[in-house]
């Protein structure tokens, strides 16, 4: 493809987390057992039957990732094999088909490449979020699985998920409600879990904080997740820890902080059980990560009627969660080595 080179004239600092329309999307068809050909579409409208599956049955799956401007000006995308197999497993979760590596990789990359204007420069702090998605279209009644796919994938540029600009420190409340129970669909990226959260997030924001706490649905002891990003905590003892839960998202960014912890800070890490009032007191610093919320370090957590602060007055970033934030976003701009081969260059 022959690109038109130049950016559009957008307030790339200071765009949210909001969907903007960009001139491409790409759309392939699954019919009669096979992948057609799939391409580039400009029209942002999806017209499916009203029968649809996952109108009505939410079998449908989604991942989400960015595509970066490096510092030398190339665009890159994180780890995207990761988000390749995390479909797989969801698609074949909810009796999907399978989404080819190749026609997945190709797709997300003919669709940045195309949209090359809307692609947020190097230093503006944005980035293009890439949402692919797959969706059960045709015409269906009974509580069965559809017949017919469409795998789409669009992009938009964005901004900071939680707040103007930067390391931002965000508060959690813990919720009453269930996210997932151990053996549902928690660990998979189904729209279903989301819906169910809106009213949970809603609740959360309205005690004051960014976003809802999801405690295990078994005892509401252990710590499973926020609502749209994992949780990473640093003890005083030294370690670094994770929830470990069969009921939450593994996040790509998560592991990759786990590594980074591990190989180039020398901390113990250990992804456990995580029993949130018994071992509040025993947090350092805690975060949230995740492709939006990127390492967003947690001040305050509300639960049991009240606030519980965890680094400091609850407003300031530690020196534990700087350091991981500068060290993956530095990968993730180009700006430090790649020592763990993370990026994958788009061909303009
Ligand atoms: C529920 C939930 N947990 C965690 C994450 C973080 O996953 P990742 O780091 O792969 O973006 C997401 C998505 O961003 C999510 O929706």
């Amino acid at each position: 493809m022959k690109l038109k080179k130049g950016k559009k004239d957008l307030d790339w600092a200071g765009l949210g987390f909001n969907y903007i329309k960009t001139d491409y999307r790409y759309s392939a068809i699954y019919e009669n057992g096979r992948w057609g050909t799939g391409g580039l579409l400009s029209d942002e409208q999806i017209s499916i039957h009203e029968g649809a599956p996952s109108l009505h049955y939410a079998q449908q799956c989604f991942e989400g990732m960015k595509a970066q401007t490096s510092k030398d000006g190339r665009v890159s995308l994180f780890r995207p094999s990761l988000n390749w197999e995390r479909m797989r497993l969801t698609a074949s979760r909810l009796l999907m088909p399978e989404v080819p590596k190749e026609l997945f990789i190709q797709a997300i990359e003919e669709t940045v490449a195309a949209n090359y204007s809307w692609i947020p420069p190097y230093g503006s702090g944005a980035a293009l979020y890439v949402r692919p998605l797959l969706i059960g279209v045709g015409e269906n009644l009974g509580l069965k699985p559809a017949e017919k796919y469409e795998f789409r994938v669009f992009v938009s540029p964005v901004g900071p998920y939680y707040k103007e600009s930067g390391l931002a420190v965000i508060n959690l409340a813990v919720s009453d409600m269930d996210r997932a129970a151990p053996n549902g669909t928690g660990n998979f990226k189904a729209g279903a879990n989301y819906a169910g959260g809106l009213l949970a997030t809603l609740t959360a924001q309205q005690q004051g904080a960014n976003e809802a706490l999801y405690l295990d649905a078994v005892e509401h002891r252990y710590i499973d997740e926020a609502g749209s990003a994992n949780i990473i905590i640093s003890m005083k003892d030294g370690s670094f820890i994770t929830p470990s839960s069969k009921a939450i998202l593994s996040s790509i960014t998560r592991r990759s902080l786990m590594d980074i912890a591990q190989s180039e800070l020398n901390l113990r890490t250990d992804e456990r059980p995580i029993d949130l009032r018994k071992e509040i007191l025993d947090f350092n610093e805690v975060a949230a990560c995740g492709t939006a919320a990127v390492l967003s370090p947690v001040g305050e957590i509300w639960f049991d009627n009240k606030w519980h602060k965890i680094f400091k007055d609850g407003k300031s970033v530690g020196p534990v969660m700087q350091t991981m934030y500068d060290l993956l976003v530095g990968i993730q701009k180009g700006e430090r080595q790649d020592l763990f081969k993370w990026l994958r260059y788009i061909d303009l």
